[in-house]
């Protein structure tokens, strides 16, 4: 299948997509990017990757031509376009193309900086057959540059770095400066020792993994001990067991570094339970949403209650129908959910386009929020103009919570329970009705 890919404001058939050859990434590696990953449809920490591309950004003093909100837009776009259920985002901005090659940097008021995204398609990506066996590493010489916190585009030197693990059989290398681990190769490195993990902390001498700052959030609240400390290449050999994180591994077992086996050669305890939560707390925290989105849903009230069923009979259906018949329209997009089983995002944008055919309705987002599958909703209309109400049937559990908004907008969340199956989720918005007080 052929990618739809983004270029510089374009979304293009990757066949078609085109770079300068003057581009200051094609010529100095004069660039930053991010790689984000996709589960069940869904972005994963996409806050956190943009606030580090900001960061790399603003160090490197290159502009960004859009701004974070546009960027999510995008991921979103690709992410729907190239139906990438589990895979990778990935996005690249450069210093542009100036009309000749120049050491020094271009005027960025006569030449824009240049933004490339696409999509990596990677099923079974949450389900590796990898991690349930573990990796091999070996050790190298880090003598990458002294900003690697910078997440630059320069990556020959870990590219040389996973040839050098290949040749020798191993999958990937751990990097070493002044004996001690800085991180593997495009993951930052860990140990374990007991119940104790122990990782370099922050500097310049390694990238601020995005993944490393969950799962040691993650481990902290599963009360397990961590150590910020650099650790020796030998130290390592000697624990009891070991793992690397990124966007593209989440949490990855290492059972033998240099040929040494770490406790029996196989993944200990600590890795792929680690694993285990942060697959699960990254997927439940995954929303598909604006920043404004987001910052109603972190306010959202869990219901204290389970909803009372009160299925309602056809006349009170009809009466709260809108007069424009639009339900015949969700209907309709229920049907097509069902019968090309369109992902979840798939059918919630949907569910959101026919929700946004009404006046002063704004779907601000739709995802995953502690087990719920959710729809947030905001009107900007006032104060019962309009109300966006749910039909709730003893079955589904269907319910809306309004919104402690701050915000002058009127808020209602749809939130529905999750059952797993894409028909029971078109049958449970089909429940859903809006209401012209
Ligand atoms: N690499 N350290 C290095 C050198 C990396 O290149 C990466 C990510 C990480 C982990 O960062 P994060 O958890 O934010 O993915 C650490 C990405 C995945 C890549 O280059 O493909």
């Amino acid at each position: 299948m052929t990618r739809t890919v983004y270029v510089n404001g374009n979304y293009l058939p990757e066949t078609e997509a085109k770079i300068s050859i003057f581009d200051r990434g094609f010529l100095m590696a004069d660039g930053v990017y991010e790689v984000t990953s996709v589960l069940d449809g869904k972005l994963i920490d996409f806050d956190a990757h943009a606030k580090r591309l900001r960061r790399s950004l603003d160090e490197l003093d290159m502009a960004s031509p859009v701004t974070m909100d546009e960027l999510l837009a995008i991921h979103r776009e690709l992410v729907l376009q190239n139906k990438v259920e589990e895979g990778l985002v990935y996005l690249q901005i450069t210093r542009g193309a100036p009309a000749d090659r120049d050491f020094a940097f271009p005027d960025p008021e006569t030449v824009p900086s240049s933004l490339v995204l696409f999509t990596q398609n990677k099923p079974g990506l949450a389900d590796s057959p990898v991690a349930r066996v573990g990796i091999k590493v070996i050790s190298i010489e880090d003598i990458r540059w002294g900003r690697r916190d910078i997440k630059t585009i320069q990556l020959l030197y870990p590219s040389m770095g996973k040839m050098i693990a290949k040749k020798a059989g191993a999958d990937d290398a751990w990097m070493i400066q002044d004996g001690h681990v800085t991180e593997g190769t495009s993951n930052n490195a860990y140990i374990v020792k007991g119940r104790k993990i122990i990782t370099r902390p922050r500097s310049n001498d390694i990238l601020h993994g995005i993944t490393r700052a969950a799962v040691l959030r993650f481990a902290k609240e599963a009360q397990m001990e961590i150590e910020e400390r650099r650790f020796t290449i030998d130290e390592a050999k000697e624990a009891d067991e070991a793992f690397i994180t990124s966007a593209s591994t989440f949490v990855m077992p290492v059972v033998e570094i240099d040929g040494v086996a770490l406790g029996d050669g196989t993944p200990g305890k600590v890795a792929p339970r680690l694993r285990e939560i942060y697959l699960e707390e990254s997927r439940e925290a995954a929303i598909w949403q604006s920043e404004r989105g987001q910052a109603a849903l972190a306010t959202l009230p869990l219901p204290a209650r389970k909803y009372k069923s009160t299925a309602p009979d056809t006349a009170a259906r009809q009466t709260i129908l809108p007069k424009s018949g639009k339900l015949s329209s969700l209907s309709r997009i229920v049907r097509i959910s069902q019968n090309r089983l369109y992902s979840n995002v798939m059918a919630a944008r949907n569910i959101a386009m026919w929700l946004a055919q009404f006046r002063t309705v704004d779907i601000a987002a739709s995802g995953y929020w502690r087990n719920r599958f959710l729809i947030a909703v905001w009107t900007q209309a006032k104060l019962g103009t309009n109300t966006i109400s749910a039909a709730i049937d003893p079955l589904i559990r269907l319910f809306i919570t309004p919104v402690n908004s701050e915000s002058s907008d009127l808020g209602h969340q749809i939130s529905i329970r999750w059952k797993e199956r894409l028909t029971t989720f078109a049958a449970q918005i089909s429940m859903v009705v809006i209401r012209n007080a």
